[in-house]
C-alpha cells in the first residue's frame, strides 16, 4: 500500500510531466505557429497527423534541447529543438518519421537535431521499415558551425547505407537550401509542395554574385523546375494535405523493406479482363503516335497506377501498378511524346526507377515502342553513351521477374536495352503489331541501296519495292520469335490476363548475381 504523501507526489510528477508536453507541442511558440500558419504551411505536427493513421504517432526525444552556447544561444531553448521524431502506422505497417519543425531556429539543423533523426533512421534499419523525413528549414544552424555540419553528414551516412535496404521518402514543404539538400537526394523519392517549397545548393543571391544571373528562388529550385527539369522531384504536390497523402499511396505499393515483398492487395477487378480497344489502338501509320498511357490504364488492376517523374522525361513513363493485386514497376515509351525515344534523361529516369523496383523485390513490367536513341550533338556531348548504359545496366543487372511486351517499334540499341531476352528478361511478348529490326525502313533502305536509288531512273519505284520487301521481313514479331528472342506473340485484348499469368508463373524466380564489393555502374 502506498502513503497518501508518495501519492500526492505523483500527481505533481504527473502535472509537470502534462505541463513539459504542452510546452514541447507548442515547439517555437504559438506566434511562430500562427505565422507558419498565414504562409499556408502546417507544422511539423499537424503533418505528422495527416501522414499517419489516426492516433497511432508515438513520439520520441520530446525533451531533447540544443546545446549551444555560442552568441547567447544557451538563453533560447526549445523542448524538442527543431525537429518533431517518431514512429506510427500507414495503413497498419509501422514506419519512422522526422518532421522539421520551422518554429524552431526556423527548422535550421543543430547537433542534437541530427542526433533525433539518427536516432530514426537507425531503428527504421533496425526494425526493417520505411522512413519518411518532412523537410522544412534553414538549413545548418549557423550557431553551431561545424557541429551543424557534422550531424548532416551523420545523416547522410546513414541514408547510404539504408538505401536500398529500406524505402526512404522526402517531403520538401518548405525552404531546403545548402548542404541541407543531400539528404532528400540520397533517399528514393522526393515529393514537393508547389509555391512554398525550394531547393537549391545556393540562392539566388550567391548566383547573383557569382554568376551574375537575375533568378527568383522559384525559377531557381521551385517544385516544377525539379520535377521537370532537373528531375530531383519525383512528385509535386498541390498542397500538403495532397502530398501527405500521396506518401501514403506510394508506401502501399512497397515493402517494408529489402527482403520483404510488397503487400498483395485484394484484387476486385477480373484477371481474364478483355479489352477490345487495345485492338484498335495501334495507329495504321508506323508514325502516328498514340498514348501508352491508355495501354497501361486498361491492364492494370481498376486502372490504377502511379506514376513517377510525370513530368520529366516524358518520352519514358515510369509507375507503381498493380496486376492481380501485386505490386508492379511499369516502364513503358511513350509515343506521345517524342515518338518515345530513348535520350539522356528518359535514361536516366528509368534507370533509377528500375534500380528501385529491382532492390525492393518489385517485378517490372515493360512496353515497348520505342524507335532507338535519339541522335545529335546534344545528345552525344551529354553523354548519352554513358546515360543510356545505365538504363542497359539496370536492366541487366535486376533479378526480379521481368516482362517486355513489345506493342509495336523496337529498333537497334533501343531494342537491347528495353528489357530484352538478351538482359535475361523472364518472358517477352510481342503484340502483332510488333516490328523489331536494327533500325526502320526508311533508314534502312537508305544505307542498303543508297547507290541503287541515285543510279535508278525512277528512283521511288525502287525504294518502294525495296520498302516492301524490308517491311515484310522485319515488321513483324515473327522473326524475332523465329530465333526465340519473342516467347510468344498475344492478342491485345488478352495482356492484362498474359501478363498475371507470368507473374503468378514467376513468383519463386531465383537468380543472383556473382559476390562483388559493388558495381561500377557507368555514372
Ligand atoms: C539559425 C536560422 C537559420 C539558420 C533561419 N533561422 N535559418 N537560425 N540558422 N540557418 C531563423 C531566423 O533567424 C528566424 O529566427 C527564424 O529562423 C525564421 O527565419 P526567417 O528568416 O524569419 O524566415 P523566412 O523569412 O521565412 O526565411 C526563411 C529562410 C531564411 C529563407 C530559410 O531564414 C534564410 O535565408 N535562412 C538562411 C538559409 C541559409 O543560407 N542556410 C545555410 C545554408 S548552407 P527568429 O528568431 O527571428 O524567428 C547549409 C550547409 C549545410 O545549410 C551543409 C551540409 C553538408
Amino acid at each position: 500500500m502506498k502513503s497518501e504523501n508518495v501519492m500526492s507526489i505523483e500527481q505533481e510528477q504527473v502535472m509537470e510531466l502534462v505541463k513539459r508536453r504542452e510546452k514541447a507541442r507548442l515547439g517555437g511558440g504559438e506566434a511562430r505557429i500562427e505565422s507558419q500558419h498565414k504562409k499556408g504551411k502546417l507544422t511539423a505536427r499537424e503533418r505528422i497527423a495527416l501522414l499517419l493513421d489516426e492516433g497511432s504517432f508515438e513520439e520520441c526525444d520530446m525533451f531533447v534541447e540544443h546545446r549551444c552556447a555560442n552568441f547567447g544561444m544557451e538563453k533560447e531553448t526549445y523542448s524538442g529543438d527543431g525537429v518533431v521524431t517518431g514512429c506510427g502506422t500507414i495503413d497498419g505497417r509501422l514506419v519512422y518519421v522526422f518532421s522539421q519543425d520551422f518554429t524552431v531556429f526556423g527548422g535550421s539543423l543543430s547537433e542534437t537535431m541530427a542526433l533525433k533523426i539518427c536516432k530514426m533512421l537507425d531503428q527504421a534499419m533496425k526494425m526493417g521499415v520505411p522512413v519518411i523525413g518532412i523537410n522544412d528549414s534553414g538549413g545548418a544552424r549557423i550557431q553551431e558551425g561545424v557541429n551543424a555540419l557534422a550531424g548532416y553528414t551523420e545523416i547522410f551516412q546513414r541514408n547510404i547505407l539504408a538505401s536500398g535496404v529500406i524505402p526512404q521518402i522526402s517531403a520538401i514543404f518548405g525552404p531546403c537550401a545548402g548542404g541541407a539538400v543531400y539528404s532528400p537526394a540520397l533517399t528514393d523519392f522526393t515529393i514537393m509542395k508547389k509555391d512554398t517549397s525550394y531547393m537549391f545548393l545556393t540562392g539566388p543571391k550567391v548566383v547573383k554574385t557569382v554568376t551574375g544571373e537575375d533568378v527568383t528562388q522559384e525559377q531557381l529550385g521551385g517544385a516544377s523546375v525539379h520535377a521537370s527539369k532537373s528531375g530531383v522531384a519525383h512528385f509535386v504536390a498541390g498542397t500538403e494535405e495532397e502530398g501527405l497523402a500521396l506518401i501514403r499511396k506510394l508506401v502501399s505499393y512497397l515493402p517494408q523493406n529489402n527482403l520483404e515483398e510488397a503487400p498483395l492487395a485484394v484484387c476486385t477487378d477480373p484477371i481474364d479482363r478483355q479489352e477490345e480497344s487495345l485492338n484498335e489502338i495501334i495507329p495504321d501509320s508506323p508514325s502516328r503516335p498514340y498514348d501508352v498511357c491508355d495501354v497501361i490504364r486498361l491492364i492494370v488492376d481498376n486502372g490504377e497506377y502511379l506514376e513517377v517523374q510525370s513530368s520529366f522525361a516524358p518520352n519514358i513513363i515510369t509507375a507503381f501498378a498493380r496486376f492481380n493485386g501485386i505490386s508492379a514497376g511499369v516502364v513503358a515509351n511513350q509515343p506521345k511524346y517524342l515518338a518515345g525515344v530513348l535520350d539522356i534523361n528518359a535514361s536516366r529516369k528509368a534507370a533509377r526507377f528500375v534500380r528501385f523496383c529491382d532492390a525492393f523485390n518489385i517485378p517490372l513490367v515493360t512496353l515497348v515502342d520505342v524507335p532507338g536513341f535519339l541522335p545529335g550533338t546534344a545528345q552525344e556531348y551529354g553523354g548519352v553513351i554513358l546515360h543510356g548504359a545505365k538504363l542497359l545496366y539496370a536492366y541487366g543487372e535486376a533479378t526480379v521477374p521481368k516482362i517486355t511486351v513489345t506493342l509495336r517499334k523496337s529498333y537497334g540499341g533501343a531494342y537491347c536495352v528495353m528489357s530484352s531476352k538478351h538482359l535475361r528478361g523472364d518472358l517477352n511478348y510481342a503484340w502483332p503489331s510488333a516490328e523489331i529490326a536494327v533500325m526502320g525502313a526508311q533508314g534502312a533502305i537508305g544505307v542498303l541501296y543508297g547507290k541503287e536509288i541515285a543510279a535508278a531512273n525512277e528512283p521511288q519505284k525502287v525504294v518502294e519495292a525495296r520498302t516492301q520487301e524490308y517491311v515484310s521481313k522485319f515488321a513483324n514479331p515473327y522473326n524475332a520469335a523465329r530465333y526465340g528472342y519473342i516467347d510468344d506473340v498475344i492478342l491485345p485484348t488478352n495482356t492484362r490476363f498474359r501478363i498475371i499469368r507470368a507473374l503468378l508463373q514467376l513468383a519463386t524466380k531465383k537468380l543472383s548475381n556473382p559476390a562483388k564489393k559493388h558495381d561500377n555502374l557507368p555514372l
